[in-house]
């Protein structure tokens, strides 16, 4: 089917008590393998970019890559633009097909972040696609932004109100305890803050750093409002520990073709294992459904 717009599919994930797994892809077969897992378990299911990606491969590509497997897919796929500073990158995207955009602006102060962030508004109101918006800092490492744990800033859920009402966005990215990349350590998750922006806002929450999050840590979120769970770390480590294994064990076998399928069937097993635990199986027929 065609890609879909993120709002109406998230605010499905948040009334029902799901979330959808947001997985940044990394090349054609990444993507393959994404929607692969999301249709064999009927769900829905997010392909995002970072910039550093496109930047490497081209919209054009990416955006033939994802509208091919999605249109041999009946199950709701969404593109979307994840943290983006540059807001001729961002309308580039919208225009390219994209379905989804993010505009990252929470190093400025709120106004500012505000004032950029209905800039965006106004370019997903143009193209008609969904918008994820940020406030606060969420720590660790994300493409080219490095966020030091001293400068990480919780989101404040009245600011986070101020921000969500002007703004209707799809989803909102906020600080709640969780970082980029690995943990060093426990993460402390602050749940009773999740809870408090969900109920100020009342707009989907985008959880971000889900890589090396308990069962439980995801389960909690989404009962307090998290309705996309982005994915991006564990998918680099399994990508490169996957070829390094296949070739340890086969040192001898110079078969690309049963190299990378190898390599596609463990990422596509590690994006079941998120889907699941999201609970976003058996999802996509009922959203379907309701969404016709
Ligand atoms: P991880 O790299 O920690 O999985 O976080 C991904 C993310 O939040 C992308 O925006």
């Amino acid at each position: 089917m065609p890609l879909v717009n993120m709002k109406p599919l998230l605010r499905d994930a948040m009334d029902n008590g799901y979330a959808v797994a947001a997985f940044n892809l990394v090349d054609y077969g990444t993507t393959k393998a994404m929607v692969a897992a999301a249709e064999e378990l009927n769900a829905p299911v997010i392909c995002q970019t970072s910039t550093k990606t496109i930047q490497y491969w081209s919209h054009k590509e990416i955006v033939s890559w994802v509208r091919t497997v999605a249109e041999d897919s009946p199950v709701p796929v969404v593109l979307h633009l994840d943290h983006c500073k540059d807001l001729a990158m961002i309308e580039a995207c919208a225009k390219a097909g994209w379905t989804s955009i993010m505009i990252d602006a929470s190093e400025l102060p709120f106004e500012e972040n505000l004032e950029m962030s209905k800039r965006v508004r106004d370019i997903a109101e143009k193209y008609g696609v969904g918008m994820e918006a940020e406030l606060g800092q969420i720590m660790g490492v994300e493409d080219d932004m490095h966020v030091a744990e001293e400068d990480s800033v919780l989101t404040d859920p009245e600011d986070a109100q101020r921000f969500c009402d002007a703004l209707d966005l799809s989803a909102f990215a906020c600080a709640v305890g969780t970082a980029h990349g690995f943990y060093h350590g426990d993460p402390v998750v602050d749940f009773d803050r999740i809870k408090r922006i969900n109920e100020l806002t009342k707009t989907p929450m985008a959880l971000h750093g889900g890589t090396g999050l308990s069962d439980e840590t995801f389960l909690k979120a989404i009962e307090r409002g998290s309705a996309k769970i982005n994915i991006s770390t564990n998918l680099k480590h399994v990508f490169v520990q996957s070829f390094v294994d296949y070739h340890t064990a086969k040192p001898t076998d110079f078969e690309p073709l049963r190299l990378i399928d190898a390599q596609y069937q463990a990422c596509k097993t590690m994006f079941s294992g998120f889907i699941e635990k999201f609970g976003g199986k058996d999802r996509a027929p009922a959203y379907l459904s309701k969404a016709a």
